[in-house]
This record gives structure tokens, sequence and C-alpha cells, in this order.
């Protein structure tokens, strides 16, 4: 009888978990192992959507953004008699290995599964928010990045022509990483995210004396954390008579064809994943990190809220100041 194990994944869904779930299947049987499928993150767990992994299941979906096996924030799952359910799911197909791609709240909820259960797991983390602790890379952040980067890219296009303020507005939940990222790597003029606190008022001095020596359009990146894209486009109109218009990037930022970095991480991480849950690695999650993988505890993970690396907010503090700014 082959040991058998499972995937999932949970919470906002990213481009790489289809090349994570390949891989999933492909290894697993070059390790001996049955894999399984879990339908729609924990809800399926619960709902006993649970199936076997073929080759065929996983053929042509590389190129794929989303997840073919679907993914859910699951509510029913913090509460203990649905996850007595979910384990029972998991017992009576004798399987006793789960990898989940998701964020530090599914590996919270894992890690107290694991506790009552005794079913071993590894988290991988998996958000385009990069905002996980312990670690420096989450599947899925460098192909939204290039999402926002074409996006920024093509509005620069229509911004230049029509002589307008853009404020572009990422995802990232609380945290400015996307932002941040792609202001400094797509020539943006403003870069607004909660981790650098900024006036807009104090950039007024320098955009005038710019627009007076015929500056004629402007690029804002800002972070949706920040819940003041409408009041930044305003004060372009008013305070710098300058046409402004906001543009939300919004979920396409979770879509698309994988890069080829996501498709390489999903690739290590997944590898490294099944590897650990073979070596009797019962309740951990897979970091990346100064260029190395770690197995790092939930609490190393989900106890402490995530920071921007100092070195890039670094960057951005010199390159957005507004007492930087170059008449
Ligand atoms: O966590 C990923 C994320 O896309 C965040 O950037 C965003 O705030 C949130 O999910 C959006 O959630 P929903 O898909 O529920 O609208």
């Amino acid at each position: 009888m082959k040991q058998k194990i499972a995937i999932l994944c949970s919470g906002g869904d990213v481009s790489g978990m289809n090349p994570a779930l390949k891989r999933f299947v492909e290894y697993a049987y070059a390790r001996d192992l049955q894999p399984y499928f879990v339908h729609n993150g924990f809800e399926g767990l619960i709902d006993n959507n649970i199936t076997p992994a073929d080759y065929h299941d996983v053929a042509g979906i590389i190129t794929r953004g989303g997840t073919k096996i679907g993914s859910a924030r699951s509510k029913r799952f913090m509460e203990e008699s649905f996850r007595a359910v979910a384990a029972d799911n998991l017992k009576s197909r004798g399987i006793d290995r789960l990898i989940v791609l998701g964020g530090d709240g599914s590996f919270r909820g894992m890690e107290r599964f694991y506790a009552e259960t005794g079913i071993a797991f590894c988290g991988i983390p998996s958000t385009i928010d990069n905002d996980i602790n312990g670690t420096d890379y989450c599947l899925g952040v460098d192909t939204a990045l290039g999402v926002i980067k074409n996006a920024i890219d093509q509005i620069r296009d229509t911004a230049s022509s029509f002589r307008r303020a853009f404020v572009i507005e990422t995802m990232g939940r609380n945290c400015g990483y996307l932002a941040l990222v792609s202001a400094i790597t797509s020539g943006a003029e403003v870069c607004l995210i909660p981790e650098i606190p900024i006036n807009i008022n104090d950039y007024k001095g320098c955009f005038q004396s710019q627009i007076s020596k015929g500056r004629d359009y402007f690029i804002a990146i800002v972070s949706e954390a920040l819940q003041n894209s409408a009041e930044i486009s305003l004060w372009f109109e008013k305070e710098l008579g300058i046409e402004s218009r906001v543009s939300v990037l919004g979920h396409i930022q979770r879509g698309g064809n994988p890069s080829v970095y996501d498709r390489l991480m999903a690739y290590r991480f997944v590898t490294y994943a099944i590897d650990a849950l073979l070596e009797g690695k019962s309740h951990s999650v897979i970091c990346y990190t100064k260029s190395h993988f770690t197995f790092k505890t939930i609490d190393e993970v989900a106890l402490h809220p995530y920071k921007i690396d100092e070195e890039l907010l670094t960057l951005g503090r010199e390159q957005f100041a507004p007492s930087h700014c170059q008449m």
C-alpha cells in the first residue's frame, strides 16, 4: 500500500499555484506516494471534496494562473467540530500528510489541526502581498509584479498622451511591498505606502516647479492599504491644476501566466515540502530567506507582522522623499 499525501490551496489564489500542483503530482509519484487534491481549500477538506490526482489532471496547467483545484477562505475550519470532520475525511482515505499553499492564517489553522489530529503538514507561503513574516518570498509575487509593471507601462502611454496625473492603486492588503517595488521599477514620481509616511502636500512646490519646466504628466503608485487614492487624485487636480484619474488595478494582479521565477519557485517549494514531510517534519512552513530554503515554526512565521526589508525601504525613502524631489 502506497503512502498518501494531499495538497490544498487556501486564501487568495496566486499565479504559481498551478505549477506547484503539477510538481506535486509528478514528484509524489517519483517518491512512490499516492497524491490527492483537496478542492476549494479547507472547505473541501470539510465537505469531503478530495480526489486522487493523476498526471492527466496537471497536463498543460503550468501556463495557467489561478489554481485548478480552487481556493477559499474558510470560516468553518476555525471551529474544532469542523476540523474533526476534516480529519475524518483524510483519515478514512489513509492520508496523513498535507501540503498547504496559503498565508499565515491558514498555517495557524493547520497548526491547530496538527495538534488535534496528528496529521502532518508543510506550509508553502503563497500570496501576492508578500506579507508573511520569516520568508523573503511568497509564491505569486513575481507574476503579480509583472502584471503591475505591464499595467503601469500602458497607463503611462495614455497619461503622457493626455497630460494627466494617474493614481494607480495596487493590492497588498496592509502591506506596501507591491506598491514600493512597482514604484521603484516603473519610474513613478510618487509612492505612497503605510511603511513610508509621506504628506502629499510636501511635493507641491517641487511639482509646481517641474510643471513650469515642462512636466505634463505624473504617475503616483498608491497601496490599497492607505485607502486614499481618490483623495490623492483630487489633490493633483486642486493643488496642481492637472487633470487626474484613478486606476485601481484590482484582481488582475492575482492572475496571468505564471512567470519563470514563480514556476521555478513552485517547483522548489513543493520539492522541499514533500522531502520534509517524508523526513518526518510534521508542522512547519518552508521559507525562502537570503536565497536559501529553511523550515520555520508557525510561531516564527505568524507571531510577528511582516516587515519590508530595510534596504528596500531605504531605497524607497531616498527615491520618494519629497525633500529629494528634483526641481
Ligand atoms: O491577499 C491577496 C489579496 O489579493 C489582497 O491583496 C487583497 O487585499 C485581497 O486579497 C482581496 O481579497 P478578495 O479576493 O476577497 O477580494
